[in-house]
């Protein structure tokens, strides 16, 4: 339920499209989804690099830098994870409103939340992509020791441990990390974006 009344939507007199024009680019959210340490961060920041490289206006928005400010409120509960993504969509409106492409970086658990992003959205700005690496992978992987300490349990309500992740039934694009490299992965992306004509 909303809190805010008697708000009037005031319209900008420069446009999304006339920005995107300005840019050279159409904008759009690829929403990176997966488990914690199946690469979405380490994806997102090459693939910033390679396309401010060509030229692409861009902006990254990442679980773990979010939630060091705008969402240093909501922790891991099912509710606060709805609400971290509830947010990071109405940002990544703007962001696409402002003409970028938009990368997200979030494990984004449940298809609801994400569906829901979706809808915000006008068509084809959604790029799901589902970066996908199995349990066994991501906790060999361990980067932070996160896993380590889910299963000694520290930590409750571990994403793929003693919480659930729901895997994307339809996403635009499946980034396999235990199969493909790094750079392989940026490319088809890449490729992806370049042949939808979001970018040139
Ligand atoms: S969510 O589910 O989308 O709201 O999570 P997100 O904002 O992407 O934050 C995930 C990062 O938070 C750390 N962390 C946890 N992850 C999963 N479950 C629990 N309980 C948890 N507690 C802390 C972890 O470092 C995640 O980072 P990534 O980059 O995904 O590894």
């Amino acid at each position: 339920m909303s809190k805010s009344t008697n708000i009037v939507w005031h319209d900008s007199k420069v446009t999304k499209e006339e920005r995107q024009k300005l840019n050279g680019h159409k904008s759009a959210v690829l929403w990176l989804t997966g488990l914690s340490g199946s690469g979405k961060s380490t994806i997102s920041v090459e693939l910033e690099k390679e396309l401010h490289a060509m030229g692409v206006h861009t902006y990254r928005l990442d679980g773990d830098n979010v939630r060091h400010g705008l969402n240093k409120n909501v922790g891991f509960s099912p509710e606060d994870r709805t609400e971290n993504i509830r947010r990071i969509g109405e940002v990544s409106k703007l962001m696409v409103d402002a003409g970028l492409i938009t990368l997200t970086a979030f494990i984004s658990p449940y298809r609801e939340d994400r569906d829901n992003v979706r809808q915000l959205l006008d068509e084809n700005e959604f790029i799901e992509v589902f970066v996908k690496a199995s349990v066994e992978t991501c906790e060999e992987r361990d980067p932070k020791g996160l896993y380590k300490k889910a299963r000694a349990g520290e930590i409750k309500g571990f994403t793929g441990i003693d919480a659930p992740y729901e895997e994307p039934n339809n996403p635009e694009l499946i980034i396999e990390t235990d199969k493909q490299p790094l750079q392989e992965s940026v490319k088809l992306i890449v490729t992806y974006l370049k042949e939808k004509g979001y970018i040139q």
